[in-house]
C-alpha cells in the first residue's frame, strides 16, 4: 500500500509530531508499506523525499508529482499533534477526496480537541467523574469574581483545544488568576478553568484493531514537578512511568471498562489516549481528557503500552493500517 505519513502542522506541538512520525517511518514494515512523508507547515504541503528537496503537494486531490510521476496515495497516516490534523480539519478535507486515514473522523476529532464539550459527553459515563469547571471566550466578557465563587482553588487553567500542556498553569492563588488566563489566551480563543483533582495520574491507549476495542496497559505517571507540564513530558527522566501501572486488578478493570466506554461513546477509530486522575486509594476515576492523535515519540506512552502488552510495534501499526485504511 502506498502512504502518506503527515507530519508538522502549526502548533507548538510540530516538533514532537515530527518525532512521532520519524518512529512510525521507522515501523512501518517496508515490505508492506511504501511510505511519503508529507510535511505540512505555514509556508505549504511538502513531500521531501530528501533534505533540501521539497515537492509541493497537489491539494486539488493529495498527489505529488515526483521524477515525472504522478504518486497519488491508498490512505493516510496522520501524524500530527493538534491543528490541524488532531481537531478534524484534515480529517474532513480527506473525507471530500475519499482518501481513508488512520485517525478518529472529523466529528469526534473536532469535538474531542475540545477538553470542555469532551467532559460534558463523557460525564454521565458510569463510573467516571470530571472535574467542576468553566469555560471562557476570548470575545465574551468575563468576570474573575464569577470563576472564583463557582470554584474551589487551586485552579488548573489550559487552552481548551491544546495539546502537551503549552499554555497551561496551576493556581494556588487567586491573584494568579489573571495572568494564567492570559497565557492560555494566547493559544487558543477558548479556555478551561478546572478545579484541580489531587489524586494519581494515570494514561491508557486503546485502540480498535481486528474489529475489536482493546485496551492497552495503563501507565502510572508520577512527577516531582508541579504538574506534567511540557518539560516532564518530553525530558526523560523528569517523570516516571510505569507501565503496567502497579494497580488492584479491579482498579485495572475498572479503568478498562471506563476507557472502552468512552471510546465507544466518543465512536473512536483508531489509537487513542486518555488520560485520567485516580483518587485516595484507588477510588474513583476523574477524566482529563482524550488524545485522538497521541505522541508516537520513543518515549511516548503508547510505545511503552504497546511493548507492554507483549505486540510489536511494526505489527501494531500495521494491525491500525489495516483496521483503519483497509
Ligand atoms: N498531545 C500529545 C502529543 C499527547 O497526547 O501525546
Ligand atoms: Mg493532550
Amino acid at each position: 500500500k502506498v502512504i502518506a505519513l503527515i507530519t508538522g502542522g502549526t502548533t507548538g506541538e510540530r516538533v514532537i509530531s515530527v518525532k512521532s512520525a520519524a518512529t512510525i517511518s521507522h515501523n512501518l514494515d517496508p515490505d508492506k508499506f511504501d511510505v511519503y512523508k508529507i510535511m505540512l507547515t505555514q509556508q505549504g504541503w511538502f513531500y521531501e523525499p530528501v533534505d533540501s528537496v521539497r515537492i509541493e503537494v497537489d491539494r486539488n486531490d493529495f498527489s505529488v508529482l515526483y521524477n515525472g510521476r504522478k504518486i497519488t496515495f491508498d490512505g493516510v497516516f496522520i501524524a500530527i499533534h493538534g491543528a490541524p490534523g488532531e481537531d478534524g480539519k484534515l480529517q474532513g478535507y480527506f473525507d471530500m477526496l475519499n482518501l481513508p486515514y488512520t485517525t478518529c473522523d472529523a466529528l469526534t476529532s473536532a469535538v474531542t480537541m475540545n477538553k470542555g464539550y469532551t467532559k460534558s459527553i463523557v460525564q454521565d459515563i458510569p463510573n467516571l467523574f470530571v472535574a467542576k469547571s468553566v469555560q471562557i471566550f476570548k470575545n465574551t466578557p468575563y468576570h474573575l469574581a464569577d470563576i472564583k465563587s463557582s470554584l474551589t482553588l487551586p485552579y488548573f487553567v489550559k487552552p481548551n483545544n491544546g495539546g502537551s500542556s503549552i499554555g497551561m498553569s496551576k493556581v494556588k492563588n487567586q491573584y494568579d488568576l489573571q495572568t494564567a488566563i492570559d497565557k492560555a489566551f494566547k493559544e487558543d480563543e477558548q479556555v478551561l478553568i478546572e478545579e484541580f483533582i489531587e489524586g494519581r495520574e494515570f494514561t491508557v491507549g486503546v485502540v480498535k484493531l481486528d474489529g475489536k476495542i482493546t485496551v492497552l496497559p495503563a501507565t502510572e505517571v508520577e512527577t516531582a514537578k508541579e504538574f506534567f507540564d511540557f518539560e516532564a513530558k518530553y525530558t526523560p527522566g523528569v517523570a516516571v512511568e510505569t507501565t503496567p501501572a502497579p494497580i488492584r486488578p479491579e482498579t485495572k478493570k475498572r479503568v478498562e471498562e471506563i476507557a472502552t466506554a468512552v471510546y465507544a461513546k466518543l465512536n473512536c477509530r483508531g489509537v487513542v489516549r486518555i488520560d485520567f486522575i485516580l483518587l485516595g486509594d484507588e477510588g474513583d476515576f476523574y477524566f482529563i481528557e482524550i488524545n485522538t492523535i497521541p505522541g508516537q515519540t520513543v518515549t511516548s506512552f503508547i510505545p511503552q503500552q504497546v511493548a507492554a502488552s507483549g505486540m510489536k510495534l511494526n505489527d501494531f501499526y500495521t494491525k491500525l493500517i489495516k483496521e483503519t485504511i483497509g
